[in-house]
């Protein structure tokens, strides 16, 4: 193990932890979550984005929302972008609002490929994946759902092309002032796509064995190396998830491998969505694929108070993302400390509309 892992007895949820030389205050992660509530056209970060991450900043870390790295990355109306000089300019009032409040976040960097809709693409593409399998399902589109289309298959020769936008949306996360990147290669969006064999069945160099269905991902990463410190970036997976119609034949054998694929770079973290993100069911020991990563182990999925703490002082977890707790409690790090009730989340308001279960969520007292 290169890394040391800072467990001890006296460490727990709210021990500060230090990432990429970033001085996080607590161990208590805010998610990453869709909600739809960029301005439209253009996917742009808006005044009110930046006021809902603002009143989250006592997060030890804030993941912003999925954001994708081109135009043809899309697959929701209204999710921001980080490609073009206006969503720059959005995010760059987000991050400097998270800043004056003393927060630290970072960008995930999001591709969805086969989850989209031709509806939602530059001159009505067809959406791209590792192999012409169409998810079963429905896309949000601006006029509903409408059943998920048969992807194209990416070409071989098309692949650095992908990359390259990663590379870009990686220099604009700096531009944009955030404190790092997220690589969102979890929940059925392209680069799982590659990395599960339910959806990868691909016979050149990206498919068929682990190191070919990694090696998108581990192009990406070395692309956004270019311009970040291994420190500040990490990465996220989500090994059982079935969400997106995803499946893997043997994820144990898969993440184990990617966790260790990925190690030996310095990388920040590795986020981990445990289990199913429907069902919260597991039949697979995520301790192998933490012990296989020489970073930081974030734990995900449906955690409280209570078991966030166990994880923590057993040393299971290095840091824990709470999502829809952090969506309805602004104030939730300070609301786990005291134990005070939690706010509930109001699902009707989750994705897309204005204020009304965004930034009107209450603090303690309020
Ligand atoms: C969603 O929009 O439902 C969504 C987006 C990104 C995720 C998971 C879910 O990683």
């Amino acid at each position: 193990m290169s890394k040391d892992r800072e467990t001890s007895a006296d460490i727990d949820l709210f021990s500060p932890i230090t990432l990429g030389g970033l001085a996080l205050p607590n161990r208590v992660i805010m998610a990453p979550l869709t909600r739809n509530r960029a301005a439209m056209p253009g996917n742009i970060p808006q005044a009110m984005n930046a006021r809902y991450y603002a009143q989250r900043a006592g997060a030890g870390l804030i993941i912003s929302e999925a954001t994708q790295v081109a135009a043809q990355g899309i697959g929701y109306p209204a999710t921001p972008g980080i490609h073009s000089r206006e969503q720059v300019q959005g995010w760059r009032a987000v991050t400097d609002a998270v800043h004056e409040k003393g927060g630290h976040i970072f960008v995930q960097l999001w591709y969805c490929g086969r989850i989209s809709h031709p509806d939602l693409l530059p001159d009505h593409q067809q959406p791209v994946s590792a192999s012409a399998i169409t998810p079963a399902g429905e896309a949000v589109t601006m006029e509903g759902m409408k059943p998920f289309v048969e992807p194209r298959a990416l070409a071989t020769d098309e692949l650095p092309g992908i990359v390259d936008l990663y590379r870009q949306a990686a220099a604009c996360a700096r531009d944009a002032g955030f404190d790092g990147v997220e690589i969102h290669a979890a929940n059925g969006y392209l680069l799982d796509q590659f990395l599960r064999d339910g959806s990868n069945r691909r016979d050149d160099n990206y498919g068929g064995s682990l190191e070919n269905r990694s090696r998108l991902l581990l192009e990406v990463l070395d692309a956004v190396l270019e311009s970040w410190e291994p420190g500040r970036v990490g990465v996220r997976i989500s090994p059982e998830n079935s969400f997106n119609d995803m499946h893997d034949s043997d994820p144990q054998t898969t993440f184990n491998y990617v966790a260790k694929a990925l190690s030996g770079r310095g990388l920040g973290y590795l986020h981990v969505l445990e289990g199913d993100m429907m069902s919260g069911k597991t039949g697979i020991d995520y301790q192998p694929i933490r012990a296989a990563f020489d970073g930081y182990y974030m734990a995900n999925n449906a955690y409280d108070k209570a078991r966030a703490q166990a994880a923590i002082t057993g040393g299971a977890a290095d840091m824990v993302a709470f999502g829809k707790p952090f969506l309805a409690n602004p104030d939730l790090v300070e609301r786990l400390k005291q134990d005070a009730e939690l706010n509930k989340p109001n699902e009707a308001t989750f994705y897309g509309g204005d204020e009304t279960g965004y930034t009107d969520y209450p603090t303690l007292g309020k």
